[in-house]
């Protein structure tokens, strides 16, 4: 048997539903901040991630899916989607049009990463990216718009945890007193901390090996090293926020595990102790030199990205249910050769109205049929025999009410219409309980 590849997963019918659930609530809530939806190829040219030999993210370094074509192209699966988002921005001079750019995504990504509970080689990210503003009101938007979302999926105890790491000025400060400070502990830093105090001592503070160790406490605090400006601009943004009403808490340790950030950065963790470390569902954060890096006009830009699968779980751990199940309006019950083939005429002139229906394929005893039409949530089940068929005529019977009667086999759909559109019908009929679900 061949089985999927590590680190990955089906989503299976019965699923799916819940994706296209919460698809659609992201949909409506990038409507209503107005963010217009972009799609950018899964794969890209290697170049497009790994920029320079200075990176010293994991993501970029460690957990890229790398291949080449057959043409000797070098070429990256996406690890995340920013990267991709601002290159069809540049390649599509979307900068052109002088005016900011509020895009969103959502699609899937690859990170060769160990697979856990919540982490996955292959997992889907929705994404926002708002290119061309410095405002940091544009920051705190960004975090309202997850914040709504986190509320329209009823998710509770998220905190949104949030630290400035400052312009390049205030980073090069702080660089430099990471290294005077982390070199006389070189000993004790792991292996990557070790190449980061050289590239992006920065990154050291988000290392998962050294955090805990007792030299950390003691290390400098980016907060300060933030120059006028870098504060000036942190403190808009929480004002920005504090103006919405969103709680945040100041994490002075949050850097973020890539390296293209600039000012604000941001996470969103919830409190599910099944969730262990993987507990953060999105993050993200201000980048000012991503889009001139990839050779783009110097454009600023912020954004922020959930993982769908994360968000999926969260729900399931404690907020609003997505799984809506199906229904059907009418399940065909028939006895013989002669009525399967009447039903299947009728059953595609509802189908042709709108109407969802099907029918026995396996050739099963009425028993059967009965219950299939049950696990369907079928609203109405029609039975045709060989001696209704001699009169034209077919059973219908309202699975609500219980109610059966006997109509021209030519009237189904418009009985079954009828029936949907009445009052009567509709106060007690599953299509009411979908809608007010949906
Ligand atoms: P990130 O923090 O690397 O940021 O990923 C964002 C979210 O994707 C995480 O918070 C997590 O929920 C989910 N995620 C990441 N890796 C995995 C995985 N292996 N399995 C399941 N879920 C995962 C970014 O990707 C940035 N591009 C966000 C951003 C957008 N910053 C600015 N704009």
């Amino acid at each position: 048997m061949i089985s999927r590849p590590k680190g990955t997963y089906d989503v299976l019918p019965q699923e799916v539903k819940a994706w296209t659930k919460l698809e659609s609530t992201i949909r409506k809530i990038c409507q209503i901040y107005n963010y217009q939806e972009i799609r950018t190829p899964i794969f890209e040219a290697a170049s497009v991630f790994h920029r320079d030999g200075n990176d010293t993210s994991d993501m970029v370094n460690k957990e890229t899916y790398d291949f080449v074509d057959r043409s000797n192209r070098e070429i990256t699966l996406r690890p995340e989607g920013t990267a991709g988002v601002v290159r069809a921005f540049i390649e599509n001079k979307l900068y052109a049009m002088n005016r900011i750019n509020k895009l969103f995504y959502i699609g899937p990504m690859f990170r060769y990463e160990r697979p856990q509970k919540g982490r996955t080689r292959q997992f889907s990210q929705f994404g926002v990216e708002v290119l061309g503003s410095n405002d940091p009101y544009v920051d705190a938007e960004v975090i309202a718009l997850g914040t709504s979302l986190i509320k329209a999926l009823g998710l509770k105890n998220v905190k949104v945890k949030v630290n400035s790491i400052g312009d390049k000025e205030s980073r090069d400060q702080y660089r430099i007193a990471c290294v005077e400070y982390f070199s006389a502990y070189k000993k004790e830093l792991c292996e990557d901390c070790l190449n980061r105090l050289g590239k992006n001592p920065l990154r050291i503070l988000d290392c998962k090996v050294d955090k805990d160790k007792e030299f950390f406490k003691n290390a400098p605090k980016i907060k300060s090293y933030l120059n006028e400006a870098s504060k000036q601009h942190f403190n808009a943004v929480l004002q920005a926020l504090e103006a919405m009403k969103i709680p945040y808490e100041v994490e002075d340790n949050l850097v973020r595990g890539l390296d293209y950030y600039a000012h604000t950065v941001f996470e969103l963790e919830v409190d599910i102790p099944e969730f262990g470390a993987q507990n953060v569902i999105g993050g993200g954060g201000r980048y000012d030199s991503l889009v001139s890096d990839l050779d783009g006009p110097i454009t600023p830009g912020v954004g922020m990205a959930f993982g769908m699968e994360r968000l999926l779980l969260a729900c399931a751990y404690g907020g609003k249910n997505l799984v809506v199940p199906n229904y059907l309006h009418i399940y065909f019950i028939v006895l013989g050769e002669e009525a399967k083939k009447a039903a299947l005429a009728q059953m595609n002139v509802c189908r042709l109205g709108g109407l969802y229906c099907d029918m026995d394929y396996l050739n099963r005893g009425i028993k059967a049929q009965f219950k299939a039409a049950d696990e369907h949530r079928a609203m109405f089940t029609c039975i045709l025999g060989e001696n209704e068929l001699k009169e034209f005529k077919i059973n219908i019977k309202n699975n609500e009410t219980d109610e059966q009667e006997t109509i021209s086999l030519y009237e189904v759909y418009p009985y079954v219409l009828n029936k949907l559109n009445s009052k009567s019908a509709c106060t007690s009929c599953k299509e009411k309980e979908v809608k007010k679900d949906e």
